[in-house]
């Protein structure tokens, strides 16, 4: 059952990833900003998402659907799909190729706090990367099995974040990366949130952390992340969600969790 969620996911995704990508080639430009000027939507997120909504209304009438561009829609199965048409919205706007399509289907309430992920998928059209997981399964990219980095030390871990749309809060993640630079290997901003949770599945960062997410940012990584033996949570006992996510190697999680503690004081 689980796998067969998985299927629709994946191809779904692929299938969107194309649209986006013949977006791209044609030439983006900003349709609407949202919360904030710098938090943009372009027609490719609309009409990705659109058709994300069309597939999966056809192929699952009963589920639930909660997307970035096109907001929520209870259903009765009691599973809800939780998509980001265009994850990177302004990588995607500057042709660096580093966006994704990311599709998770997950049990219970789509809140962080009670819903429990299925599986998901994770497409990265530019560079021809499919990321899934079925959750209790395993964690894949393509074919191959995906394992976290083995365990490090700060000063030998490459650490992955990414920044809110508020002003406010910018101001405080800066003083956050300037306190953890000189502390760590090395920090990354790679602009793709699901992207990142990814990237610590596939051993490529050793840590990622962020505030301010939303379920459809890391629903599709956390299962990833989480099945490839990350530890992914949120602040202190909280489950990953908005207020923060943090998903790396158990003993660097804890680390990690611990430096940021010191600099949030
Ligand atoms: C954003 C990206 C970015 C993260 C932001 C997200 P969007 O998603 O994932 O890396 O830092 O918090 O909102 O707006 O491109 O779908």
């Amino acid at each position: 059952m689980t796998r067969e969620l998985l299927d629709i996911a994946r191809t779904i995704a692929r299938e969107a990833g194309d649209l986006a990508a013949r977006h791209r080639a044609a030439g983006v430009e900003v349709a609407a900003s949202k919360s904030s000027i710098v938090d943009i939507v372009t027609e490719a997120d609309r009409e990705a998402e659109a058709l994300i909504r069309g597939r999966l209304a056809e192929l699952r009438p009963n589920d639930g659907f909660f997307g970035e561009e096109s907001g929520a829609e209870t259903g009765s199965s009691g599973l809800t799909w939780l998509v980001d048409p265009i994850d990177g919205t302004v990588n995607f706007l500057y042709g660096i190729p580093h966006y994704a399509v990311s599709i998770a289907v997950v049990e219970g309430d789509p809140d962080p706090l009670t819903w429990r992920g299925l599986a998901g998928a994770v497409v990265n059209p530019p560079a021809g990367e499919v990321f899934t997981a079925i959750a209790g399964e395993g964690a894949w990219l393509g074919d191959a099995r995906l394992r976290v980095a083995e365990p490090v030390e700060l000063p030998q871990a490459l650490v992955n974040t990414g920044f809110a749309y508020g002003a406010e809060l910018r101001a405080e993640q800066g003083a956050v990366v300037a306190g953890l630079l000189p502390k760590v290997r090395d920090i990354r901003r790679l602009g793709t949130a699901s992207l990142d949770l990814c990237a610590v599945a596939a051993a490529r960062t050793n840590a990622y952390f962020e505030r301010n997410l939303s379920p459809w940012d890391h629903a599709a990584g956390a299962i990833i992340a989480s099945e490839a033996g990350a530890t992914v949570k949120g602040w202190a006992d909280a489950a990953a969600g908005r207020d923060f996510i943090l998903a790396a190697h158990p003993v660097v999680a804890a680390a990690l969790e611990e430096l940021l503690a010191e600099l949030h004081a």
